[in-house]
């Protein structure tokens, strides 16, 4: 959860006293006994390291925090000199804005993105924020900084992990005046890099159309990468990817970061004035104003930020370990061996039944499930209130009696006697204006008085910053939890706000909804794990409109897509894995020819299509023949030998499918490298051409790896055993047959 503000000023003080004139080498040591943090009194100068990174930042002579190296791991003797700002740029460009502050106040004529902005009782605008203090943290620094005058301090949160070189930052923003202050901007945190040629990555999208990779050489501006919508979006993720020059997969300095936030966000990449580059994000400024009375403080989220010097498939690696080891709940093991288990391998029955769901329908379909190796059976949307289409029911969150006339139970057990657990789809933030909630509480969705309310799917945003809304919330999904065998809940959010009025607090400061609302829905989502510890959460807001690593420390698994279309899905999770980790990334196998595209393809296809991420099944399966259910059956339990690799290992993505390529081919390598599986699959075949020889990657290259097919075949004169160095030089040839329209196959390698 988020840090208590504190402002550390009597252990500063004695830390000031005792090491006036020597380096101060922070107690907090790695595994291998290096220090991640270093402070120089002398020179003023903040060191951390982590895995092959260096951070480094110091209080220059004019007492600002200025940002001076991000980037490969500095000697352990290197040592900068105390910083000095930058110098003007003629009369036009003060070197307060020249110089790159690592939380730059809006004041003293500052032309780029301020990371804090704030309105002072008496009209004053000007925020010049200095160095004031500093504590050690076990994993970093909390550096105070406060106002040239006034009484706001900021302290400044740092936390390096010591194996990713990972870097957490947030801030706390404490208002110590006798007057309110009103914040109109406030980033978790600000990066900077110095003046170069890059390349900028980022992620985009819309419903069923989530995870586009953007890749755009940055030029002088600024780039918003946003959500104004209160919750995270389809329409474009927090993270970000920063390439020195063009960009490669495999090689290259990448910086890049990801902002841990389900409500309304900001990323701006500015090319300043100078053509350096700055990265600040946190709170959407868009509609922002939080007042803080005397003695209150603002917690930021945390933006995290890290460095690879190889390429965009380095920077993933790390970030995807980062989540597995860091942020993701119910982790076993300690530190960065710690890992969440795979996920079930589940069954959903919402392309199936959408929301004609009856009990008899549902043990149906997990009777056939349990048949396939299923792990765990979800009953998605309509079971509850007077749920029979999208115009009714949500906020009502009672089983429906017709359709369930003796409760969950009946399922439930049938399910636990099938040798699956069960799982249950909510939507708790959402009231249907057809329902008993709002006939009672017409007052508690998101809303300006006498205004129109503007529904999408039917549906109004419960303003979950209010208590009572809040408390109501927590208390139903508690008491189904407390009263049903559930093991996991699917927890969904299908709109956006509209007019986002919270008139129970005084005007000026209605705007605290933006984060008093996501403060809200971890709060209850940490409740509940903790009443409830062995319960998982998947994030879904119809698909991929809520992931972030805000929610990823509560939620154990997202709904990357409402797109199925397991074609889609090959580009999408090539998308989706820049930024997280296949752990996370349910795919269901569905239907086909598909509800979307109206493209049909195999089974074997939308298997392994599936199997690139946490494998699901979401078709009707009550209509599957013998067959079918073989080919399932023998794919889900391939999986589940070769799943920790696939989902918890090295990712290399060793052909692209985006841009309308011919192929697309993946391979992830487990971490002590003894399994390696690799996905390729065929668009369409043109012009004869064959599979490309897959060069593979991350392997040990005096091993010796014997190849064995999941599905499809390798070309005939493939040996069964080579090196390492066999496959990563030589390469893997597909067998000459692999041709045609939407072809798929899969190899595992097992060290001898
Ligand atoms: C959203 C989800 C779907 C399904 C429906 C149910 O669209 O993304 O997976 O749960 O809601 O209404």
């Amino acid at each position: 959860m988020m840090r208590r503000p504190e402002i550390p000023e009597r252990k500063t003080l004695m830390l000031k006293t005792f090491s006036r004139f020597v380096v101060l080498l922070i107690a907090s040591m790695t595994a291998s006994a290096q220090p991640v943090a270093a402070f120089n009194q002398s020179t003023k100068i903040f060191r951390l390291d982590g895995g092959d990174v260096s951070y480094v930042f110091g209080v220059n002579s004019r007492g600002e925090l200025q940002q001076l190296y991000w980037g490969g791991r500095l000697g352990a003797n290197d040592h900068f000199p105390q910083a000095e700002p930058m110098r003007e740029w003629a009369s036009f460009d003060s070197s307060y804005t020249t110089t790159p502050q690592e939380y730059a106040g809006w004041g003293a004529g500052l032309f780029v993105e301020p990371a804090l902005k704030v309105t002072f009782a008496d009209g004053n605008r000007d925020l010049v924020l200095h160095y004031e203090s500093h504590v050690v943290t076990p994993d970093g620094f909390d550096v105070v900084l406060k106002d040239i005058q006034r009484a706001v301090f900021v302290t400044l949160h740092y936390s390096m992990d010591p194996k990713m070189g990972i870097l957490a930052r947030s801030a706390t923003i404490e208002n110590r005046e006798a007057q309110p202050i009103t914040i109109e901007q406030a980033a978790a945190a600000a990066w900077a890099l110095p003046a170069g040629n890059y390349t900028l990555n980022y992620l985009t999208g819309r419903w069923a159309g989530e995870w586009t990779l953007n890749q755009e050489t940055l030029r002088p501006g600024e780039r918003l990468i946003e959500s104004r919508r209160g919750s995270t979006s389809h329409q474009a993720n927090p993270w970000f990817a920063i390439q020195a020059g063009a960009p490669d997969e495999n090689h290259g300095e990448v910086w890049f970061g990801a902002l841990a936030w389900s409500g309304s966000w900001r990323i701006t990449v500015e090319k300043d004035q100078l053509d350096a580059v700055r990265v600040t994000g946190g709170f959407n400024p868009f509609d922002f104003g939080y007042v803080l009375h005397p003695g209150e403080s603002l917690e930021t989220p945390e933006f995290y930020g890290g460095y690879s010097p190889d390429g965009l498939g380095g920077a993933s690696r790390i970030l995807h370990h980062y989540e597995i080891a860091h942020i993701l709940p119910h982790r076993m093991g300690e530190g960065d061996n710690a890992a969440p288990r795979p996920r079930p391998v589940i069954y959903n029955s919402w392309e199936a039944t959408e929301m004609n769901v009856t009990e008899a329908g549902q043990i149906a379909l997990a009777e056939k499930a349990a048949a396939l190796g299923v792990d765990r059976f979800v009953m998605d949307d309509g079971w509850f209130g007077q749920r029979k289409t999208d115009h009714a029911g949500l906020g009502d969150w009672y089983v429906n009696p017709v359709k369930f006339p003796h409760g969950l139970k009946p399922l439930i057990d049938k399910v636990h006697a099938l040798g699956m657990d069960f799982g249950l789809w909510v939507e708790p933030e959402m009231v249907n204006p057809d329902s008993d909630l709002y006939r009672k509480h017409p007052d508690w969705v998101l809303n300006f008085p006498g205004r129109p309310r503007s529904e999408e799917r039917n549906q109004l945003v419960l303003n979950l910053a209010r208590p009572d809304v809040r408390a109501y919330v927590f208390g139903f999904l508690d008491k189904l939890l407390t009263e049903n065998d559930i093991a996991f809940l699917k927890w969904d959010y299908n709109r956006n706000w509209s007019e986002p009025g919270w008139d129970q607090l005084p005007p000026n400061e209605e705007k605290k909804v933006y984060v008093e609302f996501t403060r809200n829905l971890y709060g209850i989502l940490a409740e509940l794990k903790k009443r409830h510890p062995k319960v998982e959460f998947e994030s879904c807001s119809g698909g991929g409109g809520r992931v972030d690593l805000g929610i990823l420390k509560y939620a154990d698994e997202v709904w990357p897509s409402d797109n199925t279309d397991p074609f889609d899905r090959l580009t999408q999770q090539d998308g989706f894995t820049y930024a997280y980790t296949p752990q996370i990334m349910m795919a269901w196998v569905t239907d086909s020819p598909h509800w979307l595209n109206k493209r049909s393809t195999s089974l074997e296809y939308r298997l392994l299509s599936s199997m690139q991420g946490s494998l699901g099944i979401g078709a009707n399966i009550t209509k599957w023949n013998d067959e079918e259910m073989a080919t399932a059956k023998r794919l889900i339990a391939a999986y589940h030998q070769v799943q920790r690799t696939i989902v918890q290992g090295d990712l290399y993505r060793l052909i692209s499918p985006r841009d309308g390529s011919e192929f697309s081919a993946t391979q992830t390598v487990n971490r002590d490298k003894s399994q390696s599986v690799v996905f390729a699959f065929i668009h369409s075949t043109q012009e004869g051409r064959g599979f490309p020889r897959l060069k593979l990657m991350g392997l040990d290259p005096a091993a010796e790896y014997t190849l064995a097919p999941i599905e499809g075949k390798a070309a005939k004169d493939t040996p069964e055993t080579a090196s390492g160095a066999w496959w990563m030089n030589h390469g893997l040839e597909m067998s000459d047959d692999f041709r045609g329209d939407f072809q798929a196959a899969a190899f595992r390698l097992d060290r001898k």
